[in-house]
């Protein structure tokens, strides 16, 4: 089998969580070049995901921090360029619906560098999301699609897109089992102060909810009527923002409300694992939560992973108060729970089809 040279590009906390598995199955056959964009460079929103899930150390860091949506897929691209140039690989990997998979798969498609997006194929549907942009032209410019879901596959053959399309299954379920079996959760619940089945877990980071201060309000408020304690891992985004809006002080006076730094992936399976119930505008949370099997409350009006609405462990409440704390309060454990995701071993998967697709096999 022809060793095959990929670059695989990553940049935000999921995609490392997405790359963990890939760059171990990858490299165990294959040649890697792992960069990092720098999109998110705080600790507790990168290194520490790289030390827990034993993610080899980048090879390239860009290092473009944060800015405008312009500002950073701009700056990335010319130095993604000159190294896709400089190492003409068999393929660019990207992750996902971020700026650096948009920046990694535009750079690598107009030098005609073959792209193969892990994540292809979702939609939220809602084009005010960033996120819907930076997916919609990755899938477009992309050569192998690996298709977590069903759903996903469909929404490609939907836009004209079935060549190059696998469908691989979650990667994120595969850094899910491997961690349900090795953590030990209660030094976690210790730490925050928090008790086994007695609280919700909450994030809240999307651009539609962290940048906008009536829909803070609103979450916040719904936080406080809830019955249970609420564990809130604050993004960095977010943080700036209910200081600007002058509701951290609320925040912190909410005696049911805990406000915390982001937690650590190690911290997060722990959490996920312990909780009564997800509150979160994330979208590979609503997975986690579904893989843990812990209900969820999306706090957005649409959701990617559909499956776990249809299944009934999922329930959209947007920014709405009201809607929130019903969705919450009501949260149940429904009975079914099949593998909609795949069996755990999307990672192989991945590796199998760049090989199928890109002659490694010949
Ligand atoms: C990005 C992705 C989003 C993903 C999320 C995961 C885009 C358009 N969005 O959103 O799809 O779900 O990552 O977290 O790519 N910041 C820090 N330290 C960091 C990183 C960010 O303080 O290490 C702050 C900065 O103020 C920055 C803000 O967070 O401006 C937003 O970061 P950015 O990477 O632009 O977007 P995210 O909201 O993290």
């Amino acid at each position: 089998m022809r060793r095959l040279t990929i670059i695989s590009v990553v940049g935000a906390r999921p995609q490392f969580i997405k790359a963990a598995p890939v760059c171990r199955a990858l490299r165990a056959a294959h040649d890697e070049v792992l960069v990092h964009s720098g999109q998110h460079y705080d600790y507790e929103m990168s290194d520490v995901f790289f030390d827990q899930l034993g993610i080899p150390k980048p090879d390239y860091n860009l290092a473009v921090g944060s800015g405008s949506h312009a500002r950073q897929t701009g700056e990335m691209m010319p130095m993604l360029e000159a190294l896709f140039e400089e190492k003409r690989p068999d393929a660019v990997l990207v992750y996902g619906d971020t700026n650096t998979t948009l920046a990694g798969g535009l750079a690598a498609a107009k030098i005609g560098v073959p792209v193969a997006h892990v994540e292809a194929g979702l939609r939220s549907f809602n084009r005010t999301m960033p996120e819907e942009i930076n997916r919609i032209v990755v899938d477009h410019v992309s050569d192998v699609l690996l298709c977590p879901t069903r759903a996903s596959v469909a929404n490609l053959r939907a836009e004209g897109i079935t060549n190059g399309v696998h469908l691989v299954g979650d990667v994120m379920l595969d850094t899910a089992r491997f961690f349900a079996e090795h953590v030990d959760a209660s030094e976690t619940l210790d730490a925050f102060g928090v008790v086994e089945g007695e609280f919700f877990f909450a994030t809240v980071h999307r651009a539609g909810n962290a940048d906008s201060e009536s829909r803070l309000k609103a979450i916040i408020e719904a936080f406080s009527r809830l019955e249970l304690p609420v564990l809130w891992a604050v993004h960095p985004r977010t943080h700036a923002n209910l200081e600007r809006f002058g509701l951290l002080e609320r925040v912190e006076a909410q005696s049911n409300i805990k406000a915390v730094p982001p937690v650590s992936y190690i911290e997060t399976v722990s959490l996920l694992r312990s909780a009564a119930g997800l509150l979160t505008d994330s979208g590979g949370m609503q997975k986690e939560a579904y893989f843990f099997g812990i209900p969820c409350v999306t706090l957005r009006e649409e959701t990617e992973w559909v499956e776990t609405v249809e299944l009934g462990w999922n329930r959209l409440a947007g920014a709405d108060t009201a809607r929130i704390v019903e969705a919450a309060s009501a949260m149940s454990v429904p009975a079914q729970h099949p593998d909609v995701y795949g069996d755990g071993r999307a990672a192989e998967a991945i590796v199998s089809a760049l090989e199928t697709h890109l002659g490694g096999n010949r």
